[in-house]
């Protein structure tokens, strides 16, 4: 059948967060890459914020439509208001997107759309069972992705069992770094401060635990959804995903989405990318710099800040490191933490940016190591180009990721729970220095590369979920 004749129309609805818009409009330019239309659902507020880079869609199968999150113009939507940003979500943009999606069901043929068929499948953010719910109310198929590791998604879906076990709640004061059992293939290997984040909140009655119930029951709830796509390939997470299969009613290995993005990629980064530190970059060395990144939510506190401030200039490497206005609590302004890395690093080894076009930066030769949080994307985006990670995960998933970097893909060094100027200045020398570890990140970066490649397993998983999405359409 040529592209012209397929009648399927995706719509896509991400959680309007970072991390969670660029892995899933790479899955939205993928399947308009393969002729299948696709709208990709922003906030009205984000699609404001990324402005005149979203209306520059060059692609006629794919387009930008947009529902409101139920707050106010003016809010500020920083990290920590994001339980509220849930929560409105959960209301005021669930009836937004039922709206939608009954009016786009309404019209036939989307004449000022250009010529967008009726809805035939949703993919919505597992993070937002109730995407799927309305979408099958409506009589639309829908699939859930979930854009995280699949090995943190087999932790979350374990949680019952972890607490059938005993293993939670954590007694109180108990050692972290007891194993825990429960997490099926990873059990002897995962310890308490590997699961993520929020399961050492279980059983208390704050924001955190409350944000467990959620992650588990949308875990949970992805079994009732047409199919379960993650963003990670059979190579890095095949033991994980075997035992998330029997659970679904189907799966989809089809990342690193990223590297299968034609570039140049659609727009997606909320803030403004500080495309001088690229200029900056290519006046250093080959692998002499530590990119240093904790992604788009980790707020660090001031001390930690002059920890990590401290540990990169005693490692003496050149650095680039992206600070986000909002990422340090403190009362200093971000100018003031600026001129601190500035006059630490003597000008000269230091270069300090808001936001950075971070895939360019991993694949600049000038890179030797990355400082990260071990966000799935960030985490990604390093194994494509063989860049050795240190990792400082903040919470949530990237507990469990760096746990993975650190003792099973041996691609980096799990720094988690420590903050300290002497650890980060040891972890960062070894990352730039080890041959042990270079040789592990490039063994897996080749191993994407081949996975994305034609016929690789990653690029047949995407084939067979175009034809997935194909065969809905009744
Ligand atoms: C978090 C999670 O930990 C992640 O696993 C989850 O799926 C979503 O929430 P986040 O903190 O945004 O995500 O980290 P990450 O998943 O690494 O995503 C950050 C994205 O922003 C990456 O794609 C990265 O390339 C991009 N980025 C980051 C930039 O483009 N520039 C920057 O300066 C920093």
């Amino acid at each position: 059948m040529g592209k012209a004749a397929a009648p399927a129309h995706v719509l896509v609805f991400p959680w309007p967060i970072q991390g969670h818009l660029n892995a899933m409009l790479h899955l939205a330019v993928a399947l308009a890459g393969a002729g299948v239309h696709v709208t990709f659902l922003h906030t009205d507020y984000n699609l404001r914020r990324l402005g005149a880079a979203a209306a520059a869609v060059a692609s006629p199968w794919l387009r930008f439509m947009s529902v409101p999150d139920g707050l106010p113009d003016d809010h500020p939507r920083t990290v920590a208001d994001l339980g509220e940003i849930g929560r409105s979500i959960r209301t005021a943009g669930r009836a937004a997107y039922r709206a939608l999606l009954a009016s786009l069901q309404l019209m036939p043929v989307d004449a000022a759309g250009g010529g967008f068929p009726p809805v035939t499948t949703v993919v919505a953010d597992a993070l937002l069972p109730f995407a799927t719910d309305v979408a099958e109310e409506f009589g639309v198929p829908a699939l859930a992705f979930r854009t995280a590791s699949a090995c943190s998604f087999l932790a979350y879906m374990s949680v019952p069992r972890l607490v059938e076990l005993g293993e939670l709640p954590f007694p109180p004061g108990g050692d972290l770094d007891e194993p825990v059992r429960g997490v099926p293939g990873m059990e002897g290997f995962l310890r308490r401060r590997d699961l993520p984040s929020p399961c050492r909140h279980h059983g208390a009655n704050n924001d955190t635990a409350a944000l467990l119930g959620r992650l588990v029951n949308a875990a949970l709830h992805s079994s009732k959804a047409r199919a379960l796509i993650l963003n990670t390939a059979t190579s890095l997470e095949a033991p994980a995903l075997a035992h998330i299969a029997p659970r679904m009613r189907d799966v989809f290995a089809v990342g690193p989405l990223h590297a299968m993005s034609p570039a140049p990629a659609v727009a997606t980064s909320l803030w403004r990318e500080d495309d001088g530190c690229m200029a900056w970059l290519d006046g250093q060395a080959d692998r002499s710099v530590v990119y240093v990144s904790l992604g788009s939510l980790t707020v660090i506190s001031l001390e930690q800040f002059t920890e990590f401030l401290s540990g990169l200039v005693a490692a003496g490497y050149p650095f680039l490191w992206v600070l986000r206005p909002d990422m340090v609590m403190a009362s200093q302004s971000t100018t003031n933490l600026h001129e601190a890395v500035m006059a630490a690093g003597k000008n000269s080894k230091a270069r300090v940016a808001e936001w950075a076009p971070q895939r360019d930066v991993l694949r600049h030769r000038a890179v030797g190591c990355f400082l990260t949080h071990a966000g799935w994307n960030s985490t990604l985006e390093a194994a494509v180009e063989g860049v050795p990670t240190v990792c400082w995960p903040f919470f949530a998933d990237q507990q469990i990721n760096s746990r993975f970097v650190g003792g099973v893909w041996r691609t980096g060094l799990d720094m988690k729970d420590v903050c300290d100027a002497a650890v980060v200045e040891r972890m960062v020398r070894e990352a730039m220095e080890s041959g042990e570890i270079r040789g592990s990140a490039q063994a897996v970066a080749r191993q994407l590369r081949r996975d994305i490649a034609e016929g690789g397993s990653s690029a047949m998983e995407l084939e067979r979920l175009v034809a997935f999405i194909r065969e809905l359409v009744m």
